[in-house]
């Protein structure tokens, strides 16, 4: 197994390129299921979540193959409706092909993507949307089976408990494509991924007006094109990388990174004291630790992203007052407290919510990232620690992110991968620091 070795190593300065959205590939690689002719989609970052999604492609039928940032996508031959429950238990976006494969194959057996340590994320918009389009749903042995001959345009109300969904969006977006007559999805989520979906979707001969409001409308088309297109650079990922140079000061230009998408990240961190400028095509920030508390209530989009919860957790760690986080998307989604505080963070938890008391400085330690964007917030504050911080779980890391400890270091900051076959043993360790009087 592998782990990251992380040191403080003063601020970070440079530039760095950010990625293609994983959160926008992977629903548009399930829309390359609409049709029947070839498709290339570029920009795709290359991270195990994409892999995941290629191999359900392969499962289904479908020829995928990869040349650096580029897919090709050829499903000319695919006839397959079934998912395997061992590639969706390992990737809860699988759930995205749901609809494009009603739409297209009039049916559809996908396993239930079960619950995750992020918490409870039930399908239930999901099942509403392609229900308004006239699919039977049911659940049966632990998949969801859907069928409908023809989906019917309707008009849909998208809102759950906890606002919108932007998966379930993408799934009833794909499937009203090739529906007849209109579909209008109210309350609709507003996510950039979802915008470049449906451009992607328009470039494939959809007809789609609204996208990136809550409404959306789309007109069914009775077929639908190969795609080219090349898919936005991750929020997400810029985001990490901005907080990144808040954490640990410095200067750091991020080309890319979209402003129009960055809105209240932006904003987070200048009230926090950092300073952000738009160059063109890029944004620099610029920060001198330690930076000044502030309080963040993630929301869906323009909202502060849940998916960047985490990482600006890590740096209220080190900020000077008490900062509170409100998650509002994911309330459960806090399994990064328990390894922060280990790193002598001092954070509560209050329901969804987090109370955050700055500390002068973090201590190293060994620590174990429980899901995706909680293994860049341990990273992040190993930037920031004494001594060194060995971050293990990094199968999570790799779901979703492209070589951040490479970005990271490019920064200069102090990082290293080494796989358990590399590490010196402890024994070794000891040897090393205390010379031959160990031996
Ligand atoms: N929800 C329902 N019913 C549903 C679907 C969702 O109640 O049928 C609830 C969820 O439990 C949650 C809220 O609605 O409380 C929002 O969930 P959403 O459906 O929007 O999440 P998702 O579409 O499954 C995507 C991203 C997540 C990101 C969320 C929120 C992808 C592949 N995943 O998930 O990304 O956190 O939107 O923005 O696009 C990540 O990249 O680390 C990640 C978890």
């Amino acid at each position: 197994m592998d782990k990251l070795l992380v040191r403080s190593n003063g601020p970070l300065r440079g530039r760095v390129t950010v990625s293609g959205a994983k959160n926008a590939a992977l629903p548009i690689m399930a829309a390359c299921l609409l049709t029947e002719e070839p498709s290339t989609i570029e920009g795709v970052p290359p991270v195990t979540d994409v892999i995941l999604m290629a191999e359900i492609l392969r499962r289904l039928g479908v020829e995928v193959t990869v040349a650096g940032d580029r897919l090709a996508i050829r499903p000319e031959r695919y006839t397959g409706t079934a998912t395997p429950y061992d590639l969706v238990s390992r990737m809860r976006a699988s759930i995205c092909v749901l609809g494009p494969l009603l739409a297209k194959q009039g049916k559809a057996r996908v396993s239930m993507p079960g619950g995750c340590v992020i918490g409870p994320r039930p399908i239930d918009l999901h099942l509403k949307g392609l229900q308004a389009l006239g699919a039977t749903c049911t659940v049966e042995h632990g998949d969801i089976v859907a069928s409908c001959p023809r989906l019917q345009g309707a008009r849909v109300h998208l809102s759950g408990a906890f606002g919108s969904s932007v998966l379930a969006t993408a799934n009833v977006m794909m499937a009203a494509t090739l529906a007849q007559g209109t579909t209008v999805i109210e309350h609709a989520a507003c996510e950039p991924e979802v915008a470049d979906l449906a451009d992607g979707l328009l470039a494939m001969g959809a007809r789609i007006e609204g996208h990136g409001s809550p409404v959306i409308r789309i007109e069914g088309v009775p077929r639908l094109r190969g795609l080219r297109y090349r898919i936005i650079p991750d929020r997400v990922e810029a985001g990490t990388l901005m907080i990144a140079a808040a954490i640990a000061g410095g200067d750091v230009t991020i080309h890319g990174a979209r402003t129009e998408h960055l809105g209240a990240v932006m904003d987070k961190l200048s009230e926090a004291g950092a300073q952000i400028e738009k160059l063109n095509g890029a944004l620099r920030v610029r920060a001198t630790a330690p930076l000044r508390a502030v309080e963040v209530a993630t929301l869906p989009f323009p909202g502060f992203p849940t998916d960047l919860q985490a990482q600006m957790m890590a740096l209220m760690t080190v900020c000077q007052g008490v900062s509170v986080v409100t998650e509002k998307v994911y309330p459960e989604r806090f399994m990064h407290v328990a390894e922060l505080n280990r790193m002598g963070a001092s954070i509560t938890r209050e329901g969804a919510s987090a109370i955050v008391r700055g500390v002068e400085r973090l201590s190293g330690a060994p620590v174990t990232a429980p899901d995706l964007r909680a293994s860049a917030a341990l990273i992040l504050a190993g930037m920031v620690a004494e001594n060194q911080t060995e971050v293990s779980g990094l199968e999570h890391l790799d779901r979703g992110y492209a070589d951040l400890e490479g970005r990271l270091a490019q920064l200069g900051a102090s990082i290293r991968r080494v796989s358990e076959a590399d590490r010196p043993s402890d024994h070794d360790a000891r040897r090393a620091e205390h010379g031959a009087a160990l031996v």
